[in-house]
């Protein structure tokens, strides 16, 4: 059974989205693709558990082959997909790859493109085909527009995807995106391994937060198998501070979402990386249970979010989203509690002691 996690990568969207120079296309190169792949292994990532690498919008030529395949843009990416994902696999790395169930991706609609579309609309099985061909372990399949441009049905268009995996290229993860708009809670999880629940993340505060709260209430469609996705990581990205980053993590963490790398792992800090491959966080992320973390209680700025733990403990993340550090005390959550453990520091102590939890900022405590 495929995605018994949430599963675990990095993808190159974000890395070379620049907002002030929006998306640096001519970066997502054959050479810049493999340098990320390479830091991803030599950084520790890979070991951490990170092991899908997708390759996002932004590679596709300008038009596709004489049979109407795929294929790579010609000059950023010379010796072609089937060799790059070689490469990439050859690092012990598993390898995704991005397409949409319209004519046009987000990045031709973005740019001034007045091709055909590299979109997979018709084309489903001869990608499907391809996919398998290369050896594509991850497809992600990106909404776009599709019901403006091309008078799509969403589950229609994704199930269409979905059969032509199931019948050329069974193994293949299938994470969709169609940012929340139709409500792909309610019919993905039948033949789709996670879904997207909101809008683009973007490297701010106010956009973490905005998404967190879009994911109250969507915890019973989450399971193994089947994952909510509130979106990439943004961790390490443009000014977002060292306790944001934290935040960021411990709510991904508590909501089960996949985590997919978002930043330049070429150039990471190591504060950046200690984050992303954090042992204590990706275990509760990954908690084989699989049970997603869902709001109890809401007070001011501060938000406290519970996950039960297989092995019978409980995991509270304390969500401070304001500007004055918080005070807060396990007990007023989890009243039988008589231990807890701070997951990022591995400190214990007793459940019904006082803890600060900073501004923009997050603690996760696992209670006894
Ligand atoms: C959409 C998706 C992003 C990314 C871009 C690519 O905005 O939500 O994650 O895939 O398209 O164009």
């Amino acid at each position: 059974m495929k995605a018994q996690k949430p599963p675990m990568g990095f993808n190159t969207w974000n890395r070379f989205l620049d907002v002030r120079d929006f998306p640096q296309v001519e970066q997502i190169t054959h050479d810049s693709v493999v340098a990320l792949a390479k830091a991803m292994v030599d950084s520790g990532m890979k070991d951490a558990g990170y092991e899908y690498f997708v390759m996002d919008d932004g590679f596709q030529g300008y038009t596709r082959d004489h049979r109407g395949r795929l294929q790579g843009h010609a000059r950023r990416f010379r010796p072609g997909i089937p060799a790059l994902i070689e490469e990439v696999k050859s690092l012990g790395l598993k390898m995704g790859i991005y397409s949409v169930p319209g004519r046009f991706t987000c990045f031709e609609q973005y740019q001034d493109y007045h091709g055909l579309g590299n979109g997979s609309l018709d084309r489903e099985e001869i990608d499907a085909i391809s996919f398998a061909e290369w050896g594509i372990d991850f497809l992600k399949y990106d909404w776009c527009r599709a019901h403006i441009n091309d008078g799509l049905d969403a589950p229609t268009a994704f199930r269409k995807m979905a059969d032509a995996l199931a019948k050329h290229a069974p193994d293949i993860v299938f994470s969709i995106s169609e940012y929340g708009l139709f409500k792909s809670h309610e019919w993905a999880p039948e033949f789709t391994n996670m879904w997207r629940t909101t809008d683009d993340l973007f490297a701010n505060w106010k956009s973490i937060l905005g998404t967190i709260d879009q994911q109250i209430g969507l915890e019973s469609y989450s399971g193994p198998g089947r994952w909510n996705d509130p979106d990439m990581l943004q961790i390490g990205n443009h000014a977002l501070t060292d306790s944001e980053n934290r935040a960021h993590m411990i709510m991904w963490a508590i909501l089960n979402a996949p985590l997919m790398a978002g930043n330049d792992l070429v150039t990471m800090t190591d504060k950046v990386r200690d984050i992303l491959c954090h042992r204590g966080l990706i275990a509760v992320n990954q908690d084989w249970g699989g049970r997603q973390g869902k709001l109890i209680r809401a007070y001011g700025e501060l938000q406290v979010w519970e996950k039960p733990m297989s092995n019978g403990s409980t995991a509270l993340a304390y969500l401070n989203r304001g500007e004055v550090a918080i005070k807060v005390r396990a007990t007023d959550d989890a009243p039988a509690a008589t231990s807890v453990r701070d997951v990022w520091s591995s400190d214990s102590a007793g459940a019904a002691e006082v803890v600060e939890v900073e501004p923009h900022g997050a603690i996760l405590l696992i209670t006894q």
